[in-house]
């Protein structure tokens, strides 16, 4: 950042820098200010990191309500009266290695606010008497590698809210506090680590006794003591007290922790640091010293020298409530005294091979015992017997491989309530559980298990409200891997698998369980009936499977959930009836990492989202992966309106698709009639231009075209008078459309139209349309009456309801036709009379007759 700063002088005008003007003319205008800005705003208005600048005082920028002010790595020098005033509200203000020598009266006086003082790293060389008065609030002064080489001359003895005081890496040699220490009535922590004290003497800490302190911790830790005056820390009464690396050499440590007597701590840790070894073998007698030390908790911390010689380790500490032993290169168990009080034992990073059951047997008041982080224990063959107190057993994080877990492991153990195998090799559980019938929780994670998803193995653990199987390598095959598990409120099993990847009725009895985390278990399905037992869950975490749809008669019984996980499935949308059964409660939903379709058929659920944006987790992880075109784009970004416009469309056609079809149905249906209407359009036009041509245009159906003939076109014609008909086997014009010549040859031509009506007739839709016309052509023109010659065999009713109303009217005329000599005569006579109506005499006509 400061080199963009420095602009380059000579070739300002060059076309690159133009270029990188432009640039900048087009950064937002706070980023630029952020640029040219040499303090970094890390909260706006409040916390504010100007790091090295060389600047020397506050830099003007920084606001007057900055609370929080890093001025490290600066060239301050000198610290004047008020130097801080512009920054009155600041409460923490960091001056690590600021090059201060000198700190004047009152430099502080305005911070009134200031808890916190960080003076790291400055090489002090004059403090004024009242070079911290003002800091009426300070909690915390750090004055960490600052030179200092005594109590004696700290004007600290005002700071009666000091909480916490740091004077590590110094050269206090001393540690005989000063008088003014029983005025730091606030004191909470103390720390001289790496100074250089190499004697503490009776009366040093007095000003800790008379303040009567309760709560102080005192760290020591990499001094170089050579002697601890018995009686110096007589009747102090310590929060905590730090030994590593204290003590040059086993004798010096040994006869240093005698000279602890009388102290009374909570805690006590003694030990190295792992890169400042200097103890190399652990001795006998080594903690003879602390039998007249009262303390509840022992820390021994980083001993590597401990391979023998350990047998009194617990011979001056068996009283004490509360043993952590970390990072010990220790092998065995040391003998345990006889009526140990330790009820909390802990050992981590511990080079046992073998659980050490047996002998930790011995601490009869145990409670909780951990044995952790050691890499070396893979056996656990020995029993734990009759620790009728023990509560918690957490052997995590080891190698442990072992069969038959877990009741014979601990026999009359009656109160195990925390059992905590995971992360160890492999172990493989029977299901015998018979001792442990108390037992509340029973972490197995990340520890191949044999047993569980095979059988029933938790029967028996009535009690149990929390399982945590997750990635044991548990394939779920029998339907009552749970079953008896009727208290669980929590199970854990990510990372394992189910049967044909498959949740079916898994959780039948488990009515009480509020968190269930089957993420990472390859399923492709759950079944119907699986959650219906969980009404009372809460948290469910199904992410990380390869499920497709979210089908809300699954999830339905869930009514008390509050968070659901569902991310990376192959989800493409979650339909109404999904939304519909998501419980009020959720106030979590992760649908992140699916398969998003986003089109607009899902145009509900997209609106969704972006109305419940407060309920869902990771939306910028929540992509459209389907149509290709929307492929990474976020579900969130999704245009709504360009579905609103494409909405109108889709219902445009809705409604216009039906609507086209029976338009186009219709048109299909009455082609005929359509095209008869068009010709009978233009035919109108003609009309009066034609002439009769023929007395009659007999339609017919081409079925009986030979009675037609016979009896009709025969007599008729060759007949006296002789009658013209029209037949369009005979008279249509050829390349004429059919109805046109229907139109214009038949009906426009002849002043009467004879129907043959038969049943070929009725059945004949060509026959029927060929009748319509001639009805409507009636009706348009008022023109050919219609001569309906029934055959006898017609069924009647067809009949009737084909001909309607056509067979009453005047102008026309019913003729049925019987095949018997008298009926024909009167046939006969009744057409030709018909016929003879309005007919037009030519002259050869007449002369003929
Ligand atoms: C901070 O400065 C502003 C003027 O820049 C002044 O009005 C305000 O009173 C000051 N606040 C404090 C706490 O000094
Ligand atoms: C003692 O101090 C520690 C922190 O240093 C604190 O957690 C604890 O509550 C304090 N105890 C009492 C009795 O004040
Ligand atoms: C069991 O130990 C592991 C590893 O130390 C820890 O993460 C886990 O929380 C413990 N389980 C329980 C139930 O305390
Ligand atoms: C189911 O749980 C109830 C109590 O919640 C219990 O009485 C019943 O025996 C259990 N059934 C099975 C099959 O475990
Ligand atoms: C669900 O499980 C996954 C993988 O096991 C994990 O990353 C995620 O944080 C869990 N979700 C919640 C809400 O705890």
């Amino acid at each position: 950042m400061p080199g963009l700063q420095k602009m380059p002088r000579r070739d300002l005008l060059t076309p690159r820098t133009l270029v990188v003007l432009l640039q900048l003319a087009l950064v937002p205008s706070q980023l630029a200010g952020c640029l040219l800005n040499p303090c970094l705003e890390v909260v706006p208005d409040k916390a504010f990191r100007c790091v090295g600048l060389d600047t020397s005082g506050v830099p003007p920028e920084v606001p007057n309500t900055t609370q929080s002010l890093d001025l490290s790595f600066n060239n301050l020098k000198s610290l004047g009266s008020n130097y801080f005033s512009s920054v009155p509200e600041l409460h923490l203000l960091d001056l690590t290695r600021c090059h201060i020598h000198t700190i004047e009266d009152n430099s502080f006086q305005d911070l009134h606010k200031l808890s916190t003082l960080i003076l790291t790293a400055n090489s002090l060389q004059y403090l004024g008497t009242a070079a911290f008065y003002g800091l009426t609030s300070l909690k915390k002064l750090v004055l960490v590698e600052t030179n200092i080489a005594s109590l004696t001359d700290l004007p600290i003895g005002h700071l009666h809210t000091l909480q916490e005081l740091n004077l590590g890496n110094n050269n206090i040699a001393s540690l005989k506090l000063p008088k003014y220490f029983t005025n730091l009535t606030s004191l909470r922590h103390l720390s001289f680590l790496s100074n250089k004290i190499t004697h503490i003497s009776k009366g040093d800490l007095d000003a800790l006794r008379e303040a009567n302190r309760l709560n102080l911790t005192l760290v020591l830790s990499l001094n170089n003591i050579k002697y601890i005056q018995p009686g110096s820390f007589a009747k102090i009464h310590l929060a905590e007290l730090v030994l590593r690396s204290s003590f040059e050499n086993f004798s010096v440590m040994q006869t240093s922790l005698q000279g602890l007597t009388g102290l009374q701590v909570n805690r006590l840790i003694v030990g190295e640091f792992s890169d400042r070894q200097r103890l190399v073998d652990f001795q006998r007698g080594l903690l003879s010293g602390l039998c007249q030390v009262q303390m509840q908790e022992f820390v021994l911390i980083c001993f590597r020298g401990f391979e023998d010689d350990t047998d009194t380790l617990f011979n001056c500490i068996g009283n004490v409530s509360s043993i952590r032993l970390v990072d010990l290169h220790l092998e065995e168990v040391s003998e345990v005294p006889m009526f140990s009080q330790v009820k909390h034992l802990e050992c981590k990073k511990c080079k046992f091979k073998e659980v050490p059951a047996v002998k930790l047997s011995l601490f009869k008041e145990l409670r909780v015992l951990r044995i952790t982080q050691s890499k070396h224990l893979n056996s656990f063959r020995q029993k734990f017997e009759s620790l009728s107190n023990l509560e918690v057993i957490d052997f995590s994080e080891n190698r442990l491989s072992f069969t038959g877990c877990c009741s014979p492991q601990f026999r009359k153990c009656p109160n195990l309530k925390h059992l905590n195998l995971s992360f160890n090799s492999d172990i493989s559980v029977t299901g015998d559980f018979t001792n442990m019938k108390n037992l509340l929780y029973l972490d197995l994670q990340h520890t191949k298990l044999f047993g569980p998803g095979s059988y029933p193995v938790f029967l028996s653990l009535q009690k149990l409200i929390y399982l945590d199987i997750s990635n044991t390598r548990t394939h779920v095959k029998s339907q009552c891997t749970f079953c008896g598990l009727n208290s669980l409120r929590v199970l854990k099993m990510a990372g394992n698998s189910f049967q044909n990847n498959k949740l079916a009725n898994n959780f039948k009895n488990l009515t009480h369980l509020h968190t269930l985390d089957i993420s990472s278990c390859k399923l492709v399905q759950v079944d119907q009936s699986t959650f219906d037992a969980l009404s009372e869950l809460k948290e469910l975490n199904i992410s990380n499977n390869k499920l497709l749809s979210f089908d809300p008669v699954v999830y339905k019984p869930l009514q008390a959930l509050t968070a659901l996980d569902f991310s990376h499935n192959q989800l493409s949308v979650l339909l109404d009836s999904a939304l519909e059964i998501l419980p009020n409660s959720l106030v979590l939903l992760d649908i992140s990492q699916n398969l998003f379709e986003c089109s607009c058929v899902h145009l509900n659920f997209l609106k969704w989202i972006k109305e419940k944006q407060e309920l869902l987790q990771n939306e910028e992880s929540m992509i459209c992966h389907t149509p290709a075109y929307t492929k990474n784009m976020s579900l969130l970004s999704f245009d709504l309106s360009s579905c609103q416009l494409s909405a109108t469309t889709v219902t445009f056609l809705v409604i216009m698709l039906p609507a086209a079809t029976v338009f186009l149905f219709l048109i299909y249906k009455y082609y005929f009639q359509l095209y008869y209407s068009l010709v009978l359009l233009s035919g109108c036009k003609h009309s009066a231009e034609r002439g009769d041509t023929y007395d009659a245009f007999v339609i017919h159906s081409s079925k009986d075209q030979e009675w037609v003939i016979k009896e009709l076109v025969e007599p008729l014609e060759r007949g006296t008078p002789p009658f013209q008909l029209c037949l369009y086997y005979r008279d249509f014009l050829p390349g004429v459309p059919i109805v046109t010549n229907i139109i214009q040859e038949g009906f426009l031509s002849s002043r009467n139209v004879i129907a043959v009506i038969s049943t070929n007739f009725l059945e004949s839709k060509w026959c029927s349309f060929e009748f319509d016309i001639a009805q409507s052509w009636q009706l348009v023109e008022g023109k050919a009456g219609i001569i309906m010659i029934v055959l006898e065999e017609v069924n009647k009713d067809l009949l009737r309801r084909k001909l309607g109303l056509s067979r009453y009217l005047r102008r026309n005329t019913y003729l049925e036709w019987k095949n018997k000599e008298i009926s024909r005569h009167i046939f006969w006579r009744q057409l030709t009379g018909v016929l003879l109506e309005g007919k037009k005499w030519n002259h050869e006509e007449v002369k003929l007759m």
